[in-house]
């Protein structure tokens, strides 16, 4: 087991800048290197290690090609734009490096195969860092999932409802990505936050993998006129032609039987939700009104229509994951409410233990694929669409995850004793 690791990161904006913040609070972890194409952003960056860590000497890159190179790194961790993660990756994981990236959906099916050759012909690990499947309540619902307190599962719904539009309409100005992928896109642009903890509740690639699916896209109007409103009409953001509807809808059908339905829903006045939803044949959780009912445990009372159902924040502390438990014990950090860190320790306790990672090169080709077959299926006008198999078969008798208290695909008690 290594002591310390020694890591770079690829991809200074906003995201990539905050999770190396955190990551220089970590004891174990040595950040040495940086890389963005901008300038400015490298050197925003070396200026807080040196700030924060005058211990280290962090270079700065504006050639990922150079960062992963580096000899003396254990692990890159990718926070760029959407469209250049799997290249990054795939050139860190064939230079030996451990290799984490931000979440995003891929850009095409070929993408999704290059991580896994990637994975498969070095053995070099390789992490989508779903900082969703380490919330408090997810891991909560995914303890429950796995005692088998919803019974078995039949349908989960999700969503990223995010109100983006200042975000996305700025996209030129902030240097942010999301712009041209907003106006030249359509489809499930960004699935993972949902899709991460549904697919482990569901045992993805492990017994059960997803076969197919079909996506339908609204119109676009919400970002013309927000543009208009906050550019004026005469304004070429105004004017322009978005491609991405401001509601796409999709709906997967797995091979045990379970239906997903995802929501991307980024271009509309909303309040932020991940909308998760699981039904099972013995009681239901839904966020939106935060309501979990359990057969048995909410009777249904003669006379009302509706049975009785429980705030389950108000349950939470009942069916908190141990790892959640262990975290409040150690103290909650870390952004988005701590799954941010969470997910940063999942993947460098895997480099450090040299052990396969929770969320692994099929997991993430799997997850990452909905974008582009969402894609493809609103072009054909809602055609479904095959998912391929990543695991070219592995996923009908695949044995466990590494044995740790990060695993997504069961929870391991005797680790937290
Ligand atoms: N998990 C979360 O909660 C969460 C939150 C925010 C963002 N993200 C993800 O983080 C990633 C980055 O998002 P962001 O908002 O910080 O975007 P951003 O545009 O602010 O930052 C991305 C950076 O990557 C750099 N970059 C692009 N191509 C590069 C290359 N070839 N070499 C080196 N640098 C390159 C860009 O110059 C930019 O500075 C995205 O995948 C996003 O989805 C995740």
């Amino acid at each position: 087991m290594k002591e310390k690791l020694k890591i770079g990161y690829v991809g200074m904006g906003g995201r990539g800048y905050g999770q190396m913040i955190l990551s220089l609070d970590m004891d174990d972890i040595d950040v040495l290197a940086v890389c963005d194409v901008y300038d400015d952003r490298v050197k925003r960056a070396l200026d807080k290690i040196r700030e924060k860590r005058p211990d280290l000497a962090p270079e700065g890159y504006a050639d990922y090609r150079k960062l992963v190179a580096r000899p003396d790194l254990d692990a890159v961790v990718v926070t760029s734009s959407w469209q250049t993660h799997v290249r990054i990756a795939e050139a860190a994981m064939r230079a030996g490096k451990y290799t984490a990236f931000e979440v995003g959906g891929a850009s095409s099916i070929e993408e999704c195969w290059r991580l896994v050759r990637a994975y498969e012909e070095t053995g070099v690990p390789c992490m989508l860092l779903e900082n969703c499947c380490y919330g408090r309540e997810e891991l909560a619902l995914l303890d429950m999932v796995k005692k088998n307190i919803f019974g078995e599962l039949l349908h989960l719904d999700g969503a990223y409802a995010h109100d983006l539009r200042d975000e996305i309409t700025g996209g030129l100005i902030r240097r942010h990505y999301r712009f041209r992928n907003f106006q030249r896109r359509n489809g499930e642009l960004y699935p993972t936050h949902a899709l991460g903890p549904i697919a482990n509740m569901l045992n993805i690639n492990r017994g059960n993998r997803f076969i197919a699916l079909t996506s339908m896209a609204t119109k676009a109007r919400g970002l013309t006129e927000f543009a208009k409103n906050k550019y004026g009409a005469d304004h070429e953001y105004a004017k322009m032609d978005w491609n991405e509807g401001d509601i796409v809808t999709t709906l997967i059908k797995c091979a045990n039987g379970e239906t997903i339905r995802l929501q991307h829903d980024d271009c509309l006045p909303r309040i932020y939700s991940r909308e998760l939803t699981v039904r099972g044949t013995r009681g239901m959780y839904g966020e939106d009104g935060d309501r979990l009912m359990i057969e048995g445990l909410n009777e249904h009372v003669e006379g009302e229509w509706e049975p009785r159902w429980m705030k389950f924040k108000d349950e939470l502390p009942k069916y908190d994951h141990p790892l959640w438990k262990w975290f409040q014990s150690a103290g909650v950090r870390g952004g988005h409410g701590g799954m941010d860190y969470l997910v940063q320790r999942a993947f460098f306790e895997s480099v450090k233990n040299g052990t396969d990672t929770p969320i692994d090169a099929y997991d993430s080709a799997a997850w990452m694929s909905i974008t582009t077959l969402s894609e493809q299926s609103i072009a054909m006008g809602s055609m479904p669409v095959p998912v391929p198999d990543f695991t070219n078969g592995l996923w009908i008798d695949r044995g466990p995850d590494p044995k740790s208290r990060y695993s997504l695909d069961a929870v391991h008690y005797d680790l937290f004793d």
